[in-house]
């Protein structure tokens, strides 16, 4: 690598400063959760329908919550479910995902993203990331067949995926889109924020997420037949008066499950969602003292980002050219106290023993069942030259609410440092 281009600090002479302690909506936990968990505790309704209340006031946190994701997404409809992959069960129930279907899902990505469509007895079909270590454009394309139903597209730790090519794309193959928002709340490609542009979006409460309700997740549409389906999934098959006042019924009702959410999960997480823009914010902030730094480096690839404007900002990666460059950098990294491991479980599913096994509840509800010989291709390492050239050779640097300017600059001068030495 060629450093001629930036000054050199060098690793001894930079004192060690502590770790910061990492988190994101979990680390801002205050007075506005406290106020509004009180809340419902002293009204001991923590049930959110209370029939005995009028529609309109019943379950008050859930709905409030609702209506103001609702304003803040730019979306018709919200429902607040048990948690993320609660939330991706509901949708693609209400997305009439079932056997026999197929559901194009980046390779790279979170358990549940596989899981909930083996659980509908779909097959999931697996697809390639890029450089935005999101779905790559042209995969759908690739991979559609006549059984296909619907996309997954995940927005992978706080960058929009590349929408402008995507959605496009599913659209002209018929397709519906389902974006898996758990990672990146509020994040926006080109002003409009991610889960507004599919048919459902989905979000997670999780402790790890930009905010977070312990647990807990949400969904969103604009469509009012697929809101209906899935209050009617996620409620044992009802659509309650609260609902109705939403959206009039069309539909009869039919066997779902029970996916409701609470009345405190949603008194923490409305206090979260407030503070949601300022999460961002903040580690926007932080993102950019570090990559006014170390942008630049020859030889240091960062991940791409296709609308940087819309970037939640709180973890930056970089790729090196090869995998023991990336874990020595990592190392050193580390031993200088950096915190440089990704924060999020996401992994190539065709590695996880669940896909490894095809293994399911029951043998007779795999969408797997019919394969002679597994792994099939789709389900192996070497068909993913794509995504593997990526994952293997990252740096990535977590950011949290925790975390001050002179963090981020230390951050910043450590990178450098570890470059500089790394050259020799
Ligand atoms: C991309 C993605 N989707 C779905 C989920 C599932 O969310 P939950 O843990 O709330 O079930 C997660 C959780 O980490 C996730 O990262």
């Amino acid at each position: 690598m060629n450093t001629a281009v930036v000054s050199r600090p060098s690793p001894s002479s930079l004192p060690l400063r502590a770790r910061p302690k990492l988190g994101l909506g979990e680390t801002i936990i205050g007075r506005e959760e406290e106020e509004l968990v009180l809340e419902v505790i002293r009204s001991k309704r923590l049930f959110r329908y209370t029939g005995s209340l009028p529609p309109s006031e019943q379950g008050k946190m859930a709905t409030t919550l609702e209506s103001e994701t609702c304003a803040l997404m730019g979306v018709r409809f919200a429902l607040g479910v048990t948690s993320g992959t609660g939330a991706l069960e509901v949708a693609l129930s209400a997305l009439e995902v079932g056997p026999g279907d197929e559901v194009i899902v980046p390779a790279w990505s979170w358990i549940s993203c596989f899981s909930a469509i083996v659980r509908m007895g779909a097959r999931p079909v697996l697809a390639e990331i890029d450089d935005t270590m999101n779905l790559a454009p042209g995969e759908i394309t690739r991979l559609r067949t006549p059984k296909t139903k619907t996309v997954l597209i995940m927005h992978y730790q706080g960058v929009a995926a590349d929408m402008d090519a995507l959605m496009p794309e599913a659209r002209a193959a018929g397709l519906r889109v389902l974006e898996d928002c758990a990672q990146s709340p509020g994040a926006m490609y080109h002003g409009k924020r991610v889960g507004a542009f599919g048919d459902i979006g989905i979000y997670s409460f999780q402790n790890n997420k930009c905010m977070t309700a312990g647990e807990g997740g949400l969904l969103v549409t604009d469509d009012p037949l697929l809101y209906e389906r899935a209050v009617r999934m996620h409620d044992l098959g009802l659509y309650r008066s609260p609902h109705e006042l939403r959206a009039p019924s069309r539909i009869p009702t039919f066997c779902g499950g029970q996916y409701r959410m609470n009345e405190m999960t949603a008194a923490v997480a409305l206090a979260q969602l407030r503070k949601l823009d300022g999460v961002r914010a903040h580690c926007r902030r932080l993102s950019k003292v570090i990559l006014d730094k170390i942008s630049g480096l020859p030889g240091l690839t960062f991940r791409r980002i296709p609308d940087p404007s819309g970037d939640s900002g709180f973890e930056i990666y970089f790729y090196l050219p090869t995998t023991e460059q990336a874990e020595g950098f990592t190392k050193r990294l580390h031993a200088r106290n950096v915190n440089c491991v990704k924060i999020t479980g996401t992994y190539c599913q065709y590695e996880r023993d669940y896909c490894i096994h095809r293994a399911t509840y029951t043998p007779a509800a795999s969408p797997f069942r019919d394969d002679a010989d597994w792994p099939a291709p789709g389900y192996r390492k070497e068909d993913f030259p794509m995504t593997e050239n990526y994952v293997h050779r990252f740096v990535c640097l977590p950011l949290g609410m925790l975390y001050t300017v002179e963090d981020a600059e230390y951050i910043a001068e450590s990178v450098l440092a570890v470059y500089h030495d790394t050259e020799g």
